[in-house]
Parts: structure tokens; C-alpha cells; sequence
């Protein structure tokens, strides 16, 4: 009696050890292969937006549809805050995707299947971040919206709801939830936890997107915002100091966004998620140039006095025409005043990419 038994559990065993091994191989399957490529969804501010800001009632400030911007690349401008592309549009390619377009933009529909660019210059966490002057993290959510509405429309349900699930969501938020705070007359009080505040409202957008059913997430953290020329510029009292008080405010929300991140993984069935080290691949560009074939950390290409912080690039802004312009940027970590070249962020999506952060196992497993 014993020895058939015994047989049949081991049967059992084999049984399932093949059956087990054939739906890992289909999934294996299903992951390298997907029908359709996953879409990318873009959220946040100048360092994402390629062009939103043009659609809108905005000013200057919040604008780089003007000449030189654009000039390397692009050879127009195009409202991206740089003198090429920008991260997103590297991560696009990197995914085998098309130059995503601004979602404001006419036409945009069409591309809808690859994703969409939510992003505005100047926008924040907070809604009351530059308000009136940026689309804000809760439009852009209310964009997405539409946008999931219109492919739910074009597709059967089950088929956008797979392209949403299958997407990837990228986020560059909360660096002028701090800015402004020093940059405008508003003697705004900074809370005690602000950065609780700002994080906390990025994650509510988030969890919005996951009950849609968005399950990968990618983000950056926040560079030292003191060491931006235009902040730089505001250090009186050292000829290269940053402005500590801002690179404190990004120090305590990049904490709490890591601690936020881990807590939503372990709260959120199946979220996914890439967090890219902004701060240390920017302070490492700033203090070493050379290393990484440039000639110029701290002083921007394109502005006006001190390391070039007065935002005037391009002569249309509020604070006056004058304006010096370098004569490759492509030697400068910055850009103008608040912003990076298109060298810094190729060379910032090529690390996202493929280093620890590996932004691109998102856009291959669900
Ligand atoms: C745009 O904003 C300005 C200043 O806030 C306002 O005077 C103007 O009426 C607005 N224009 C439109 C078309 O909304
Ligand atoms: C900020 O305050 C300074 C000094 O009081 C003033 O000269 C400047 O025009 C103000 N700027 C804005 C944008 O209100
Ligand atoms: C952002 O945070 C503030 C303060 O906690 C809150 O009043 C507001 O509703 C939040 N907005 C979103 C979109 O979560
Ligand atoms: C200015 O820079 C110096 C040198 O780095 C630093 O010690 C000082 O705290 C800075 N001042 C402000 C106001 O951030
Ligand atoms: C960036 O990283 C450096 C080195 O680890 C750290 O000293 C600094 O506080 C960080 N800044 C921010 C904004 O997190």
C-alpha cells in the first residue's frame, strides 16, 4: 500500500513542476514580446516639457520659445528649457518610441498609442506653486484623463486597459515647489515639513494613476537646488558658494520621496518603480567637469552676470534684454540659469538607462 502511494505524490510533483515551468516560460515569453511596445507617460516640469507652455496664457518666465533655445538640435525653438533635447526625449528613443509631442499641442491624438507629455515649466507639486502661470500636477492628471478616456474610446476596454497597465509613468516634480520660495518677493513661511507636503501631493497623483491601473513608475530626486546659477547668484556673502538653505529643502524631500517610494511598494500590489539619482550625477558633472568631457560646472552658457544666474537668456524676460550667450554649449553643465545642456541630460538618460536605476527593466516586465 505504502510504495504506490508514495508514487503519486511525486507524480503529482513532476506534474506540477512542468506546469510551473511552462506558464514561467510563457510569461518569460510574454515579457520580451509584447504586442504593442509599452507607452510613455510624462509628467512634471521644464526638465520634461516639450513645449505645453506654448499653449498656455503663461509669461516669458515660464517660456523658451524663443531663439537660442533649441539652437543645437532642434536649430528652432521648440520650448524645451535647453539647447537640444531633454530627458524625456532620450528615454523616448532609448524605448524605441517616437519624440513624444506636448499633449497641448494640435493633433497630438495621434500618438496617444506611445503616450503623451503632460509636462509645464514651472509647475510644482503644490498647485499653488507659480499658480496661474503652469499647468499644475493636478491638470496634468486631468490631461491624462482625457487621454485615457480617448483609448478607451479608439480601443475595446480590455485593450487600453492593457496599454495602460503595461505603460510607463516618468515624474520630474518638486524642485519649484522649493524655487519659488526664493525666487518671488512672496515672503512665503516654509512650513515646518514642507517637503511632507510637496511629496505627499506627488504621491496622490500617483496612487490616481495606479487605480487606473498605471503599475510602472519612474522618478528622479532632486539635485542640490542651491548650486543652480540662479541660486548661486543669491549667495552673497562667498564668490562660489550655493544658497544652503535651498539644497537643505531638496536634501529633506529627497529623504522623504525614497521613504515614500518604499512605502508604496510594499503598500501597492505590483507597483513598480525606478528612482534615478539626479543629485549625485549632477554634483558629480558640477565638481568634475572634466571628467566628463566638459570644461564648465558652474557658470550656465546662456543668462547674464554672476555664473550667468539672471535668467535673462534669450532677452524677453521681465528681467531685461541683455543677455551673454557661450559659444558651445556643450562644453557648460548649465544651460541657462535653472537649466542643464542637452550633453548633461544625454548623458543623464544614458545612466538612467542602463545603471542602478535601470529605467529600461520598466519598459520590458510587466
Ligand atoms: C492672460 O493673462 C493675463 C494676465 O493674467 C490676462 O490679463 C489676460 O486676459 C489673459 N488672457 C487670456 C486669453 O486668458
Ligand atoms: C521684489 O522686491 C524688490 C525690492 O522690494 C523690487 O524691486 C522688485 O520689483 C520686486 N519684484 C517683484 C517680481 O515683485
Ligand atoms: C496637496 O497638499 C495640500 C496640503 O496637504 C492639500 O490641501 C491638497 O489637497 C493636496 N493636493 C493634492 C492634489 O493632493
Ligand atoms: C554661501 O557659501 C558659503 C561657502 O560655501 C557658505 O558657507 C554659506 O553658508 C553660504 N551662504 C548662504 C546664505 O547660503
Ligand atoms: C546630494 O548628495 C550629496 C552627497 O551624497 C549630499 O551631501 C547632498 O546633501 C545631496 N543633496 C540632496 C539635495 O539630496
Amino acid at each position: 500500500m505504502a510504495k504506490p502511494l508514495s508514487a503519486h505524490p511525486s507524480f503529482t510533483l513532476v506534474l506540477i513542476f512542468l506546469y510551473l515551468s511552462c506558464s514561467f516560460h510563457f510569461h518569460i515569453g510574454e515579457c520580451h514580446k509584447p504586442k504593442r511596445k509599452a507607452a510613455l507617460f510624462i509628467f512634471g516640469d521644464s526638465l520634461f516639457d516639450v513645449g505645453n507652455n506654448n499653449y498656455i496664457n503663461t509669461t516669458t518666465l515660464d517660456q523658451a520659445n524663443f531663439w537660442p533655445y533649441g539652437e543645437t538640435y532642434f536649430k528652432f525653438p521648440t520650448g524645451r528649457f535647453s539647447d537640444g533635447r531633454l530627458i524625456s526625449d532620450f528615454i523616448a528613443e532609448y524605448a524605441k518610441l517616437p519624440l513624444l509631442p506636448p499633449f497641448l499641442q494640435l493633433g497630438s491624438q495621434h500618438s496617444y498609442y506611445k503616450g503623451a507629455n503632460f509636462a509645464s515649466a514651472g509647475a510644482g507639486a503644490l498647485v499653488q506653486t507659480f499658480e496661474g502661470s503652469v499647468i499644475n500636477m493636478k491638470t496634468q492628471l486631468k490631461n491624462f484623463k482625457k487621454v485615457k478616456t480617448w483609448l478607451k474610446k479608439k480601443l475595446s476596454k480590455s485593450k487600453s486597459q492593457k496599454l495602460l497597465s503595461n505603460a510607463v509613468y516618468i515624474f520630474s516634480i518638486g524642485t519649484n515647489d522649493y524655487l519659488s520660495l526664493f525666487v518671488t518677493n512672496s515672503s512665503v513661511q516654509v512650513s515646518p515639513q514642507y517637503e511632507k507636503m510637496v511629496v505627499g501631493n506627488l504621491t496622490t497623483i500617483v496612487k490616481e494613476i495606479y487605480k487606473i491601473g498605471g503599475r510602472k513608475f519612474g522618478f528622479l530626486n532632486l539635485g542640490d537646488l542651491g548650486c543652480l546659477p540662479g541660486l548661486r547668484i543669491l549667495n552673497s556673502s562667498s564668490k562660489n558658494g550655493c544658497l544652503e538653505k535651498a539644497s537643505a529643502l531638496a536634501k529633506l524631500h529627497n529623504v522623504e520621496l525614497y521613504n515614500i517610494l518604499l512605502k508604496m511598494k510594499k503598500q501597492m500590489k505590483g507597483f513598480k518603480y525606478s528612482l534615478y539619482d539626479f543629485n549625485s550625477s549632477l554634483r558629480e558633472r558640477i565638481n568634475h567637469p572634466s571628467k566628463y568631457g566638459l570644461k564648465e560646472g558652474k557658470i550656465a552658457c546662456c543668462g547674464r552676470e554672476k555664473f550667468r544666474g539672471i535668467h535673462s537668456c534669450g532677452g524677453k524676460r521681465p528681467v531685461g534684454h541683455e543677455f551673454e550667450l557661450c559659444q558651445n554649449p556643450s562644453m557648460h553643465v548649465f544651460w541657462d540659469s535653472y537649466h542643464l545642456t542637452e550633453t548633461i541630460y544625454q548623458q543623464m538618460a544614458a545612466e538612467m538607462w542602463n545603471g542602478p536605476s535601470n529605467f529600461k527593466s520598466l519598459f520590458q516586465c510587466l
